[in-house]
């Protein structure tokens, strides 16, 4: 369970007002239930996200996971409860290692030194079939360096990673931004398996409204850090592709006419 309570985060802007980018979100999300968060660019998804993994220090409210108050944790100690996967496909691997050797260092990780994972024959099983499960044939790469497989095959790999050893929680912001249409909807689509077969608690941020109103247990809209529009069970099933392209127009619109009316102010006052 992740539980966020008047979860703020307000960023100094330079020469400008105060940026509230996490605006006293409260939320409660059960284990095991996949989330959706969509929002226009700049409504505060990834710094949201970023609180929860710790990279971002709240500046008001208290986030709880799986028990732990963790508030004051440090992004290493949340690392232990949280997987990731970034935009980036080079950022969750290590380039200059193979497969096999990355997925080594995911099975080490948080275990104590010497425990001889990386170089047994079951390890090298383990890696094989946790592959296959989620793309057949991908087992064949273990012994190749990761540059070499395509980025949609490198998300993967740092999927299989992010989720080595069950985390309390999945994190994914975007993480097919950068692949091609094709890729990415393989890569969202083998994600969502993951997620479903492991029972993952997960929250996925994603520009696709079409991945949105398909996927997930529940989707979130933020807007202007703000929890827009909360929705699941029989409504975000009926929810489309169209609805949430609707909600986006009215949302801009407003947007701009609360521009609009903050000029006509400052012209007023000048
Ligand atoms: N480190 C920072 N310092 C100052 N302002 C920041 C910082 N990080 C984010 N912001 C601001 O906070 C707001 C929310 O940004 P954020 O990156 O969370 O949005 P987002 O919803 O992830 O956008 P996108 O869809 O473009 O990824 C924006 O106004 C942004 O400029
Ligand atoms: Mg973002």
């Amino acid at each position: 369970m992740l539980e966020l309570t008047h979860a703020s985060v307000e960023f100094a802007a330079a020469g400008g007002p105060r940026v509230r980018a996490v605006d006293d979100v409260s939320l409660t999300i059960p284990a095991g239930t996949f989330v959706v968060v969509i929002g226009t660019n700049g409504s505060g998804k990834s710094t949201l996200l970023g609180s929860i993994a710790g990279t971002v220090r709240l500046t008001g409210g208290s986030i709880r996971l799986a028990g732990h108050e963790i508030t004051a944790w440090t992004q290493h100690a949340r690392a232990a409860l949280i997987g990731r996967v970034f935009q980036d496909p080079r950022a969750g691997t290590a380039g200059s290692l193979t497969v096999l050797e990355n997925l080594a260092v995911a099975a080490c990780r948080g275990r104590p030194a010497g425990l001889g994972w990386a170089t047994t024959a079951a390890l090298r099983a383990e890696a094989a079939a946790r592959l296959a499960r989620i793309v057949p044939g991908l087992e064949a790469r273990l012994d190749q360096p990761i540059g070499s497989l395509s980025g949609g095959q490198r998300q993967i790999v740092t999927l299989v990673m992010a989720t080595w050893h069950r985390p309390e929680l999945l994190l994914l912001d975007e993480h097919t931004a950068a692949l091609d249409p094709a890729a990415a909807d393989r890569v969202v689509q083998a994600t969502a398996r993951l997620i479903r077969e492991e029972r993952l608690t997960a929250l996925m941020v994603t520009h696709s409204l079409a991945q949105a109103a398909s996927l997930g247990d529940r989707l979130i809209l933020i807007h202007r850090g703000r929890v827009e529009l909360d929705v699941d069970g029989p409504a975000k099933r009926r929810l489309t592709a169209d609805d949430l392209a609707a909600r986006f127009d009215r949302l801009r619109r407003d947007d701009q006419l609360d521009d609009a009316a903050a000029q006509t102010l400052a012209e007023a006052y000048v």
